[in-house]
């Protein structure tokens, strides 16, 4: 720190360059080749639909009321989270906008747009009904009903097939994370776990098939995410709480069989995207992983910034061994947020803080949370930042 005061001219060479590439980068935005990012998921991938979807419908929305957005809008965006979430850092990242969400006040979309719905499944509406799980909200936001909002709005982004398909080669897709709220309501309606593991080949067939419709459309780059760990999801824990200690890891203190639910899930999965790139051998598809770190950040808590005794206790709550209660959920009357969300792992019970959902998205940007890591995945990318690296190298040299 000394010689900062010895040297002021050789800090003022090292920072100009640095400013001016920042500067660059916000008045061209999209970093190497990619100008836009489309996005299809649930409430861990949604930036305001679902609070437009369901403004009409419900009388009262808690994701539309503080303390969502408290930490870095200053004001609820109907993202399910204290501030930014993984496709926010992803965005920021390629020099892009924050993903407008379709059914927001943005109407450009030049640069990308969100599907996303909270509660959205990866299987229609029409058949969980035909199963009669009727326990499913009665949305049409699931996955397929995201594809067809996103076949109306291509027209306003180009016109001819080979136009749209050179569009969407310079685009990033993210395809999930989905499936966690089709288990949800299928547990929801009474089966037992080992039916809802029936249904991980049918969830995973609607997936894979969302993707496969993107690289039909020229997709070069598509993100597929798979499930956070199941069982250590304090709304879980809490409605099905087990009196059997033998139930629960004993080093996160989650139930064990939901998350080897995830794990099924996720390797039915990580096997058709294996099927998919034999299949397209152009399409770079990148496999992102919720489960590994939020099970790291459980067991190591202060090694990742995150106080040993938040752990499973959710932040913004109204009690009980979770600091969850259902009926007084974050954003209704009797839950309140903790005074300091960033060393919290749980935000509302269900869904993840800022800060962890930034760690997960620098894990899937550089590793090792994706397959590969998605700046690995898209060319251009890390050459841009390599050379950026690089030249502040020669800058600090040259000045010191
Ligand atoms: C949408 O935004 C892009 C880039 O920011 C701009 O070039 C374009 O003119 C905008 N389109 C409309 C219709 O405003
Ligand atoms: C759904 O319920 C109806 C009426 O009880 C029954 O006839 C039908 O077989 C059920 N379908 C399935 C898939 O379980
Ligand atoms: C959902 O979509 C189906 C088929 O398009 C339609 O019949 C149904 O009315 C829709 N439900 C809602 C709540 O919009
Ligand atoms: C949950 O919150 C409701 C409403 O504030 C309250 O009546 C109930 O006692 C709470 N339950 C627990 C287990 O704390």
């Amino acid at each position: 720190m000394e010689h900062h005061h010895s040297a002021p001219r050789g800090i003022a060479f090292f920072l100009f360059p640095l400013l001016a590439s920042v500067h660059y980068a916000q008045a061209n935005p999209g970093r190497g080749s990619i100008h836009s990012i489309f996005s299809f998921g649930n409430s861990y991938a949604d930036t305001g639909n679902f609070v437009k979807l369901a403004a009409p419908l419900l009388p009262i929305i808690p994701f539309s009321n503080l303390p969502y957005g408290e930490t870095f809008f200053g004001r609820p965006t109907g993202r399910a989270s204290n501030g930014r979430i993984t496709l926010d850092f992803i965005a920021d990242e390629f020099g892009l906008p924050f993903v407008p969400p379709i059914l927001g006040e943005e109407h450009n979309f030049t640069h990308g747009a969100n599907f996303a719905v909270i509660g959205a499944t990866a299987l229609d509406l029409s058949y969980f009904y035909e199963n009669n799980i009727t326990s499913v909200p009665p949305f049409n936001s699931s996955l397929g009903a995201q594809l067809d909002w996103f076949q109306k709005l291509k027209p306003t982004l180009c016109s001819t097939p080979q136009g749209c398909r050179d569009y969407f080669r310079r685009s990033v897709f993210l395809m999930g994370e989905f499936g966690g709220n089709d288990y949800t309501f299928i547990m929801a309606a009474g089966k037992t776990l080992g039916q809802v593991a029936s249904f991980v080949p049918e969830i995973v067939q609607s997936i894979s098939a969302g993707v496969e419709q993107l690289v039909k459309e020229g997709g070069r780059y598509v993100v597929v995410p798979g499930q956070p760990p199941m069982g250590c999801i304090p709304i879980v824990l809490t409605l099905y709480a087990s009196p059997n200690k033998k139930h629960y890891d004993p080093g996160t203190g989650c139930l064990r069989k939901y998350n080897a639910l995830a794990r099924y899930h996720n390797r039915v999965l990580l096997e058709a995207v294996y099927r998919l790139r034999i299949k397209y051998p152009a399409t770079k598809i990148v496999y992102a992983d919720y489960y590994t770190p939020v099970m790291e950040f459980l067991r190591e808590p202060v090694r990742f910034g995150f106080s040993a005794s938040s752990r499973l206790r959710v932040c913004c709550g109204a009690g009980g061994p979770y600091n969850y209660n259902l009926t007084a959920a974050c954003g209704l009357p009797g839950a309140s947020a903790c005074a300091n969300p960033a060393t919290h792992i749980n935000w509302d019970g269900i869904h993840l803080t800022e800060s962890v959902y930034r760690l997960i998205a620098t894990g899937w940007l550089w590793g090792p949370y994706a397959h590969p890591p998605i700046l690995k995945a898209v060319p251009g990318s890390l050459e841009l930042m390599t050379s950026s690296i690089s030249e502040i190298n020669t800058f600090s040299y040259a000045s010191s």
